[in-house]
């Protein structure tokens, strides 16, 4: 393992005034996406759309730092044969690769899940290495709800996700620790608080135990807000300053940076957040988005499968991926969001 080139990738993963599109929803998942703008999921759909945002050159050479791809996506060529990661690599861009399989019930934890992948993890690293990924993600989920989460939930998503960052960083590759706390539910902010607190400080223990390197690693993590169906919602500067408060206290410094998911906030909140977050200042990490949703509902609204519509696809996609480049920097403006529209 290289440690210097490992953290020379992280860092440049979240160099300010940039952020990650997470472009790696899994087949299942880019399916209901396609359904929502009524787009049959086809391979060459799928392909159309992720060139369409690939060659989004505005956005790809100046708001976005990487790209995490699904496993079909990295080995996908475009329409002229280019194969969609150079699209990525010409644009100066990071491609990255989702390694974790989705998720299984979890024995004995009624609701809860874990996540899998980790069988054969080792020789697919290295594949997806000669390919041109630096860097992997692997996502945990973690849910609030009656006596939810157990500590054997968080245990075991813990435990596999620095076995993954290990086995990536063994193969020169960037792991993305991704323990998402969902924010489905109705729990209030206090209670995002406390489970998130629980989880980080477990997976920060266990990548301690497993030997990861913090500098050679980011980590994705969901803010502290309030579930979607609680009645009382956090302002923003309340979740701003909650989610500074938890990571400043279960983060270490060594971690690069910290690239949040948007885990179903609404574009705009998600925007917002970080940007208020950066306002905060003198934090011991970049902090930058990483988000799938928050940058993609707006782009595939405008295409809607048409090729017509990439144009416009591509100025939407320009413009949220603008908005959060300016949020990484603490500069954004809701005003901004309005003259757009
Ligand atoms: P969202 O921003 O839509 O939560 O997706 C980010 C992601 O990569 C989840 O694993």
């Amino acid at each position: 393992m290289n440690l210097t080139e490992l953290n020379k990738v992280a860092l440049a993963m979240v160099t300010p005034g940039k952020g990650v599109l997470a472009a790696d929803e899994s087949s299942g998942t880019i399916k209901k996406r396609f359904d929502a703008i009524g787009v049959e999921s086809t391979e060459e759909n799928r392909r159309d759309y992720r060139e369409m945002l690939f060659r989004s050159t505005e956005a790809m050479n100046q708001y976005i730092s990487a790209v995490i791809l699904y496993d079909e996506t990295i080995w996908q060529d475009a329409k002229d044969g280019t194969p969609l990661i150079q699209l990525i690599e010409q644009a100066g861009a990071i491609p990255g690769i989702k390694v974790d399989e989705g998720t299984q019930a979890l024995p004995m934890c009624p609701g809860e899940l874990v996540t899998v992948g980790l069988d054969k993890l080792a020789e697919r690293l290295k594949k997806y290495y000669e390919r041109g990924a630096r860097f992997a993600k692997w996502r945990a989920v973690i849910d609030i709800g009656n006596n939810v989460p157990t500590m054997t939930a968080i245990h075991v998503n813990a435990h596999a996700l620095a076995r993954y960052a290990a086995l990536c960083q063994a193969a020169q590759i960037v792991p993305i620790v991704e323990p998402e706390v969902l924010m489905d539910g109705d729990h209030d902010i206090d209670r995002c608080y406390e489970a998130t607190q629980r989880v980080l400080n477990k997976t920060f223990q266990e990548l301690r135990v497993q030997r990861v390197a913090l500098e050679g690693m980011i980590l994705k993590p969901n803010m502290a807000v309030a579930g979607k169906k609680c009645s009382k919602q956090a302002s923003v500067d309340e979740v701003a300053e909650r989610t500074v408060r938890l990571l400043k206290a279960c983060v270490p410094a060594a971690v690069p940076g910290i690239a949040f998911l948007s885990g179903g906030q609404s574009d705009e909140q998600a925007t917002a957040h970080l940007d208020a977050m950066n306002r905060i200042g003198n934090l011991p990490w970049r902090l930058t988005f990483s988000y799938g949703r928050a940058l993609q509902a707006a782009p595939q609204k405008a295409w809607s499968g048409k090729a017509e519509n990439v144009a416009a696809g591509q100025r939407a996609f320009t413009h949220r991926a603008r908005m959060n480049a300016l949020a990484t920097k603490g500069e954004w403006d809701s005003g901004l969001e309005k003259k757009a529209a």
